[in-house]
């Protein structure tokens, strides 16, 4: 159980420095997992230690992964594909969506009998939709109501699991990623199409470390199975361009400021919320672009300039589905009317961010309509005051810093929930100038 704290933040001088952030979550995930498959030992530098790397961290053992972290280096003894050991008891998943989706992918390779568990929050998000076709695939998966926990029953090991050709109905990287994994087990090629974009690092790390993943037409992913283990992964991960997000519209919204952020990855499928900040007027330049295995990095520079409203809708959602909140946040700021459309996903998150983010920007003053896909948020009507981040992380970080650029100041209550993927959000903020009690 986290310690609680509220996050007070009230307007501040402009906001400089030159930062570099804890490594991307969705990597960190990946790499801790996919070198848990591998054959040999792996080494993982920027590993993010958060709450929910943790969850992957903790289930990793209870599968009997052995596991060194040392500050930021994660060091791994992969097992192989088919290594893992039964765990005794559910496997907690924590908060972390992305552990129970692909693990459950990693398990069904393996063949190991298990329970997938989270939180409350984690019991409440839908599971079918990688339970369906984990089925499809001959995997012995059973859900109540389509929810965690997952009971996965044990496969043979010479019985392999049923190639296929899918078509996923959302984007969703952590749907693809369960299949992907799946289907390294699989006794044949799979396809996979899915509807949008959704970040492709799956594809990248495991081509990276010998899996045979192609992307031959623009969302349709072919898999082999896998005929040669893993190789062991040893990288620098890149800073976490989400997280980057919040620190780049803190910059945009007090005039004045200028922030780089080293290191960030800048994988396409990632970079949506630069785009948009870039149309909303924000100055950014990428500089110092290089490859870390096969990610695409750079530093991003950020100088402040008078915000104005934007639409949102289309690829560009699925480019920077976590980025709402905080685009939210500035469109508060802007001149204008920001509309957000095709984004029902968002009501599948930590929260409904949809819903939840409207009602707490309404309790600040703002004036928003909320719609089945999307809202509409009207600039410059954010007055101040309290509200809470139930639960989720992301609101708690865009909701506090609403503050910075407010007639009043901004209090988030249930602001620990930041821990789960940002720790160092309030030193980082502090580094640049921001006041935040
Ligand atoms: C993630 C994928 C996204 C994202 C989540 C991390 C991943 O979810 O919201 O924070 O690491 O694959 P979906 O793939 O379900 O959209």
């Amino acid at each position: 159980m986290q310690t609680a704290f509220d996050l007070s933040v009230s307007t501040t001088s402009p906001l400089t420095g030159d930062i570099c952030l804890p490594g991307d979550k969705s990597l960190s995930h990946r790499a801790a997992l996919f070198a848990a498959l591998a054959e040999g030992t792996s080494t993982i530098d920027r590993f993010l230690v958060s709450g929910v790397t943790r969850a992957m961290l903790n289930v990793l053992t209870a599968c009997g992964v052995e596991w060194h972290l040392e500050g930021a280096r994660l060091t791994v003894c992969g097992k192989g594909l088919r290594g893992f050991t039964p765990p005794t008891e559910p496997l907690c998943c924590g908060n972390s969506a992305t552990t129970i989706r692909m693990l459950a992918g990693a398990l069904a390779a393996s063949g190991t009998p298990c329970v997938l568990d989270g939180s409350t929050g984690l019991r409440k998000r839908p599971m079918n939709r990688i339970t369906d076709p984990l089925r499809e695939m001959g995997v012995p998966v059973t859900s109540p109501n389509g929810c965690a926990p997952l009971t996965l029953a044990a496969r043979a090991a010479d019985v392999p699991l049923r190639a296929m050709d899918y078509t996923l109905p959302v984007a969703s990287a952590q749907v693809k990623s369960c299949l992907i994994l799946a289907a390294l087990a699989a006794d044949g090629v799979t396809t996979l199409h899915e509807p949008g974009p959704s970040r492709d690092h799956t594809e990248r790390m495991l081509s990276a470390m010998g899996a045979d993943i192609r992307t031959n037409k623009p969302h349709a992913i072919r898999v082999a199975p896998l005929t040669r283990p893993l190789a062991p992964l040893n990288l620098e991960l890149p800073g976490d361009i989400s997280s980057a997000a919040f620190l780049l519209v803190a910059a945009a919204l007090v005039p004045g400021s200028s922030v780089r952020i080293r290191d960030v990855g800048l994988n396409p499928t990632r970079t949506g919320i630069l785009d948009v900040l870039g149309q909303m007027g924000a100055d950014i330049r990428i500089e110092n672009r290089h490859d870390i295995l096969g990610e695409p990095v750079g530093d991003i520079r950020l100088t402040a300039a008078p915000l104005k409203a934007v639409s949102v809708s289309g690829d560009t959602v699925v480019r920077m589905i976590d980025e709402f909140p905080i685009l939210a946040v500035a469109a508060c700021f802007a001149y204008g009317v920001t509309d957000v459309r095709d984004a029902e996903e968002l009501r599948y998150k930590e929260t409904d961010r949809i819903s939840v983010m409207c009602s707490e920007l309404k309790k600040l003053g703002v004036r928003v309509e909320e719609r089945r896909d999307g809202f509409s948020i009207h600039g410059g009507t954010l007055a101040g005051g309290a509200c809470d981040a139930h639960g989720d992380h992301r609101l708690a970080m865009s909701l506090a810093l609403a503050g910075l650029a407010s007639p009043a100041r901004v209090t988030v209550h249930h602001a620990e929930v930041l821990n789960e993927s940002f720790p160092d959000f309030v030193p980082q903020l502090r580094t640049l100038g921001a006041s935040v009690h």
